[in-house]
């Protein structure tokens, strides 16, 4: 009788045994599943790409799983968000790059836009009157582009297959058309309104006029055109020939600056990331002219003396010593920084300073909020345009790029003929010599216009390593928020034990010395805490929301993990 027994017995192990196989293989399966499908942040084992938009990654993580390096992805893909995501996604802007090799050095590409040779401190005031139009708004707002040549300089030091193959997507997007998201549906209705002075950005980005909507198809056959000629030659497919006539010729028609020669004369540069290190970890970021790095390796020296992770994610202690952290910062990035080819002397090796840090650090009271003094002025808003994407190749290459048009759609003129939009870059630079005042204006001499001069910049694509591995790669637009956004990132990982998407979805702050206003994300923060920080002197404002961070970490078992930021529409983690 016990024999029979114990078969069922058995019979019942092996049912459950092999139920719970099933389990496993459907987890599996819906795991990889999910790893294909669209805007589902999940673990992959090989690469990964999140960026804002979900074509855009899916087309950078077909390259990597062709054997391309993340180099390779990155370049299909800022080519494709130029194309599906067009509110900063560019070939017309600017950004920045890190690459950290598995194996060797870090090293920062600079695509920044320049400053045409006809510009100077005063090109923005007409009788010696500032003129907002004239600096954000106008054919003289327009920098010298930089993204071609910076992605082209990228691919030539750490590409693996040919250029032409990484175009190739964005020019059959750009040609077949895609279907447009939500996101871009609802920013192509606002950015509208700011095209319509434009003829060739109306017929790019409507219908005769009248908004796309979600679902509908958007062919661009002009940059397919521009895109194909940058396939062809190279980035002396955007800088020389019928690209750059076409370009000139809209700035000639328009009182813009930029000439043959501007832009022939357009270099990227390679420079040293910052890097600086956070409880063990190493940070790499952008130097000058991104104040990104410096004030980022900044603020988490001072944190570095607190225990984070024991004050714990929201609490009031750990907010306020936040935001005396970035309240600090942001005072020496007005101070100091600018394009370092203009500024003989920028202190970085101070600034990024343990001793600076722990200087900076035993000015703060734990029970009262400093005043940020001088209280003269409050800075000039910025959009929230720009995008950042993250990439992680199989040998563990990971490079962050965020690059940006300034506003969303930048200055929203398309140039006739050639199908892309120029940006308003030149709008970064300070208003005019001594203009700093209550109303907005800054005028101090670092950051001010001259020939062939970077804007400065916010924008931060960083990379956290530890043991000599990369742990994560992190970014955001979100003008001078993208400091703060990214710092955030960093310390939900590091300090709060949270994975990739956790540390994306969590609310954030930003302070930035002037105005003396603590910002928070509506829901990110309990009444509790907020109470308390108003307690200690600080003022507080909320805000919808704050960046886009797009987010890779290397979790447990060397799995990729992605953070896809919810706070906008049709991005996508693509992994395989
Ligand atoms: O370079 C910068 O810091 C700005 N031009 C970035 C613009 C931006 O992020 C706008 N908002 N997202």
């Amino acid at each position: 009788m016990a024999a029979p027994r114990a078969t069922v017995a058995t019979n019942e192990v092996d049912l459950i045994n092999f139920l719970h196989k099933l389990c496993v293989f459907a987890l599996l399966l819906g795991m990889m599943a999910a790893t294909f499908a669209a805007n589902v942040p999940s673990p992959a084992t090989h690469g990964m790409v999140v960026s804002q938009s979900d074509i855009a990654s899916h087309i950078g993580v077909d390259v990597l799983i062709e054997g391309g390096s993340a180099v390779d992805a990155a370049v299909a893909t800022a080519f494709a968000l130029a194309v599906t995501h067009p509110s900063a996604g560019n070939i017309g802007g600017g950004g920045f790059l890190i690459y950290r090799p598995a194996n060797g050095e870090p090293i920062a590409y600079d695509f920044r836009e320049v400053a045409p040779t006809g510009s100077h401190p005063e090109m923005w005031l007409v009788d010696g009157e500032y003129r907002f139009q004239r600096h954000h708004m106008s054919h003289m707002a327009v920098g010298v582009p930089g993204t071609v040549r910076g992605l082209h300089l990228a691919w030539q030091d750490a590409g693996k297959l040919p250029w032409k193959r990484l175009l190739e997507p964005a020019i059959e997007l750009a040609e077949e058309g895609f279907t447009i998201g939500h996101g871009l549906a609802r920013s192509l209705q606002r950015g509208l309104r700011r095209m319509r002075a434009y003829p060739a950005s109306v017929s790019q980005f409507s219908k005769n006029g009248e908004p796309y909507e979600a679902g509908e198809v958007l062919k661009q056959s002009d940059l397919a055109a521009s895109l194909i000629r940058i396939a062809e030659h190279g980035s002396d497919g955007f800088y020389k020939g019928r690209t750059a006539e076409l370009i000139v010729a809209e700035m000639q028609a328009n009182g813009g600056l930029i000439t043959m020669d501007d832009l022939a004369g357009y270099e990227a540069k390679k420079r040293s990331p910052i890097v600086g290190s956070y409880r063990g970890y190493k940070v790499i970021s952008m130097p000058p002219p991104s104040s990104g790095g410096i004030a980022l390796v900044e603020m988490l020296n001072i944190l570095e003396g607190y225990d984070l992770k024991e004050e714990g994610f929201g609490s009031a202690n750990t907010l306020h010593r936040m935001t005396e952290a970035m309240r600090r910062a942001y005072a020496d990035r007005a101070l100091y920084i600018g394009d370092p080819e203009f500024n003989e002397g920028l202190p970085v090796t101070e600034l990024i300073s343990k001793t600076y840090g722990n200087k900076l650090r035993a000015t703060i009271r734990l029970d009262a909020a400093s005043k940020s003094s001088p209280d003269t002025f409050t800075w000039p808003a910025e959009s929230a345009e720009t995008t950042h994407f993250s990439v992680i190749d199989a040998q563990r290459n990971a490079v962050a790029l965020t690059y940006t048009l300034e506003w969303g759609f930048g200055s929203g003129i398309v140039v006739p003929g050639a199908g892309f939009l120029l940006n308003n870059e030149m709008g970064d630079f300070n208003a005019g010599p001594g203009l700093t005042n209550p109303n907005g204006l800054i005028g101090t001499r670092a950051n001010l216009a001259e020939p062939g001069k970077r804007m400065l910049s916010s924008m931060s694509p960083t990379i956290v390593a530890k043991d000599g591995k990369v742990l994560m790669v992190t970014g955001s637009p979100g003008g001078r928020t993208i400091i703060n956004t990214v710092m955030q990132t960093i310390l939900n990982v590091v300090d709060h034990g949270m994975n990739a998407q956790a540390a994306v979805d969590a609310g954030r702050i930003h302070h930035q010395w002037l105005p003396d206003t603590l910002y928070y994300e509506k829901h990110g923060f309990s009444p509790d805490s907020l109470r308390l920080m108003r307690k200690l002197g600080h003022q507080l404002e909320e805000r919808q929301r704050q960046g886009a961070a797009e987010v890779i970490v290397v979790g447990e078992g060397n799995m990729l993990q992605g953070g896809l930021d919810g706070r906008v529409l049709d991005g996508g983690v693509a992994g395989y």
